[in-house]
């Protein structure tokens, strides 16, 4: 199988680059860019990609790669600091930008020699997404600039020979005009790649590989509901049929029908599916609490609890399976971020049962990867596309304490929701959207009478990666008929409130 491998430097775009990559249907790997020599010739790349990064190569402690790297007889590809490292390290000379107007960040129209295979056939001049305050002051012997800009006379450079390329700016971000075209021409012109990763034959070899792993053993797996979980469930029960058991803790915390839409989708598969109905018991631990930490706190420690009863009572398991996915695996290179929910994954490992392992078949794939391959193995469109949804679900939409017959008020108002939502044909148009019951209580007036009644807010935000967020312009038509339709069929309320806040300052979800 061909594989690209991209060294990482810290740059903000390593995921993209990597997504960019495998949505040409070759397969990359991130790989810190302190990867040892060894571990790369293991890894036998086609082609390599530096990526961009924080530093400036000429400073002490900027993040390097084995020079041994350029000795390979594979192609490099380096973009931003990748291809100030290229050029500092073969021989050329980066410096600080000597004026303010070489350093470039954004939008820059740029011109390009089309005569190097990697601009072949595309426009002789076009934008580019800089970001750069270093500057390549001479290029390496052997390189010739393919590139330029009016701030930067080496915007691109390449050894044809040797196949070294190298671009100041970003190719994987979509403000570069036909920077995919650039990598495709870098991955099938320069590399030789095939492009014929698929999931198709991701889900055949994931498969083969499960079953010589795990033999005859016995597989644990905690399903959510949510895609990452079930796509798991679905890849090794495909693998290994009833040698695995899915646990479904139902923690009464699920949006309408959602226990049973989880049930059926895995009713005809073969594995052993466990649903266990703990609602009361999550309920009665949530009594009274207000604090949108301790409820997540505490749901996690009883999910863990539940967990580990149904794991005892099942006997000796040789596996535990678990949904992780490439975001949470590729390590950043930056540092983490404050912490501003305790999220992001209620449970966690139960620590008393004893495992020969753990597997993580997902581990190397992207969310819509995971979502393509969940379509792969047949899982109802629902569940594939399935907004995400926090792990400790309506306890953090009902506002303050939670009970019962609030969880049934909030339940319906966001079926409705997303009843309307769907018809309307906006569901695509955000990437989270759901009602939550405020604390707020008002007075409204209904039929003669008066009443004092909850408020519901409905939320629909755009996002690509939750770390910020833009709320939807959804049309009044419909908002309105969401409105109508709420206060007259969910008993309780007389109130419904459209949040029109970003994230930030706002979160996505209340609590
Ligand atoms: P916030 O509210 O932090 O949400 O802007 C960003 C994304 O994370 C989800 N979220 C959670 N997911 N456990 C989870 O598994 C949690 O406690 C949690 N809190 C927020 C939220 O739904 C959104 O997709």
């Amino acid at each position: 199988m061909d594989k690209i491998l991209i060294l990482d430097f810290g740059g903000q775009y390593n995921q993209l680059i990597a997504r960019r990559v495998r949505e040409c249907h070759v397969y990359c790997e991130v790989r810190p860019c302190t990867m040892s020599m060894d571990e790369i010739r293991v890894f036998d790349p086609l082609g390599i990609i530096f990526t961009g990064g924080p530093g400036s190569v000429y400073e002490d402690g900027a993040p390097q790669t084995d020079p041994a790297v350029f000795s390979l007889g594979v192609p490099i590809l380096g973009i931003c600091y990748g291809c100030q490292l290229l050029a500092h390290r073969l021989g050329g000379q980066v410096t600080p930008a000597q004026s303010d107007a070489a350093r470039e960040y954004g939008k820059t129209e740029t011109g390009f020699r089309t005569d190097s295979p990697l601009f072949r056939g595309l426009p002789e001049s076009g934008v580019t997404w800089m970001s750069h305050g270093d500057y390549m002051a001479r290029v390496p012997d052997g390189f010739r600039v393919i590139a330029r800009s009016a701030a930067c006379p080496n915007a691109a450079i390449a050894d044809e020979d040797r196949r070294f390329y190298g671009v100041q700016f970003h190719p994987e971000v979509r403000h570069t005009e036909h920077g995919t075209e650039m990598l495709r021409h870098f991955l099938f012109d320069v590399c030789g790649a095939a492009g014929d990763w698929s999931m198709e034959s991701f889900r055949s070899r994931a498969v083969r590989e499960l079953r010589e792993k795990i033999g005859s053993g016995r597989v644990l797996l905690a399903l959510s509901g949510g895609v990452d979980s079930s796509v798991c469930a679905a890849l090794l029960s495909e693998a290994v049929g009833k040698q695995l058991t899915c646990v479904f803790v139902d923690h009464g915390l699920l949006r309408q029908d959602e226990g049973d839409q989880v049930e059926a989708a895995f009713a005809d598969r073969k594995l052993n599916f466990i649903r266990v109905n703990a609602a009361d018991r999550f309920l009665s631990r949530l009594a009274g609490v207000t604090d949108p930490e301790t409820k997540r706190k505490i749901i996690g420690e009883e999910f863990i609890r539940v967990f580990e009863a149904e794991s005892r009572a099942l006997g000796k398991m040789d596996y535990l399976a678990q949904g992780t996915i490439y975001p949470d695996v590729i390590e950043s290179g930056l540092g983490s971020a404050a912490v501003i929910k305790s999220h992001h994954n209620v449970g966690g490992l139960p620590d008393h049962v004893d495992f020969r392992e753990i597997l993580e078949p997902l581990r190397l794939l992207f969310k819509d990867e995971v979502r393509q391959l969940g379509r792969e193995l047949g899982l109802p469109e629902a569940l594939v596309n399935r907004q995400p949804f926090p792990g400790p679900g309506l306890a953090i939409r009902v506002i303050g304490p939670v009970t019962k017959e609030k969880l049934r008020t909030l339940r319906e108002a966001d079926a409705i929701f997303r009843e309307e939502m769907a018809a309307a044909g906006c569901a695509s148009a955000a990437s989270q959207y759901f009602a939550v019951l405020t604390n707020l209580r008002s007075v409204g007036v209904m039929g003669d009478g008066r009443s004092y009644d909850r408020a519901v807010a409905l939320r629909a935000v755009q996002t690509e990666d939750f770390m910020t967020a833009d709320w939807v312009r959804l049309p009044y038509e419909l908002l309105d008929r969401v409105s109508v339709r709420i206060v007259n069929e969910v008993p309780g309320v007389n109130r419904v409130l459209y949040d029109i806040t970003g994230k930030p300052p706002a979160t996505v979800e209340y609590e």
